[in-house]
C-alpha cells in the first residue's frame, strides 16, 4: 500500500550558490557510492538558463567522489564518471533535437540499474525518458532560487523524508551575521 506519510514535493528557498550545494551534498549521501546496494538514482534538473542546474550537479558528484575536472555537459550532451563501482552519468539535452532518438545516439547506458544520472534539459527528450526518482526544478527568485522537488518513485520520496531542513545558511552569510569584534 502506498505510504502517504511520504512527501511528494517539497518546496525550499536556495539563497546563494552554497545553499545550492549543500542540498547537492545531501543527495550525494542518499544516492553515493557510500550506500553500497542503495547506491544510484535518477535526477531531472529543470529551470531556466542559469539556473543552478550545473552548479546542483558538480556538487552532488565532487561530494560523490568524483575527481578532477567536472564539465559541464552542455556540449558534449554527457559526461560520465565512475567511482568505485558506481557509474555516473550526467548529461545536458538543451542541444537535443526532440526528432533524435536518445537511445541511438548513445545514451541506452544511462538505464543501467545501479547509476546515478543527473539529467540537464530532460524535456528536450521529449517523452522518450524513463521517469525520474526526483524532478528539481530551480526558478530565479530575488538574488536566489526557489527550488521545487517533486518525487516520481518510493525511492523519491524516501530521499526526500530524508533530507535534513532547513540548509545551513552558508558560511559567507553567517559571517555577515557574526556580532562585531569586541574591542
Ligand atoms: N541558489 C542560488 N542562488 C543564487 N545563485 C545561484 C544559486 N545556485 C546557483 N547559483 C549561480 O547561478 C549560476 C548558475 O549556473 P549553472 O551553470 O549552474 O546554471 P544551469 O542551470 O546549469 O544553466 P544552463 O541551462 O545554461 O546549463 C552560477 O553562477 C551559480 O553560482
Ligand atoms: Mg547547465
Amino acid at each position: 500500500m502506498e505510504d502517504t506519510k511520504k512527501p511528494q514535493s517539497i518546496e525550499l528557498y536556495l539563497e546563494d550558490d552554497e545553499q545550492t550545494q549543500a542540498l547537492a551534498e545531501q543527495f550525494a549521501a542518499l544516492m553515493g557510492p557510500e550506500r553500497g546496494a542503495h547506491a544510484g538514482g535518477r535526477i531531472h534538473l529543470k529551470g531556466d538558463l542559469g539556473a543552478g542546474k550545473t552548479t546542483f550537479a558538480r556538487a552532488l558528484l565532487r561530494a560523490c567522489g568524483v575527481t578532477g575536472r567536472i564539465k559541464s555537459p552542455s556540449y558534449a550532451l554527457l559526461e560520465s564518471y565512475k567511482v568505485s563501482n558506481l557509474y555516473f552519468y550526467h548529461l545536458d539535452f538543451y542541444r537535443f533535437s526532440k526528432a533524435q532518438d536518445w537511445e541511438d545516439a548513445g545514451f541506452r547506458d544511462i538505464l543501467q540499474k545501479q547509476a546515478v544520472v543527473l539529467i540537464e534539459w530532460p524535456e528536450q527528450a521529449g517523452t522518450q525518458l524513463p521517469s525520474p526518482d526526483i524532478e528539481l526544478t530551480l526558478i530565479h527568485a530575488d538574488a536566489g532560487r526557489q527550488a521545487q522537488l517533486v518525487a516520481y518513485s518510493e525511492k523519491g520520496r524516501t530521499w526526500l523524508t530524508s533530507l535534513i531542513l532547513p540548509l545551513p545558511r552558508s558560511a559567507r552569510d553567517a559571517a555577515g551575521c557574526l556580532p562585531p569584534p569586541r574591542s
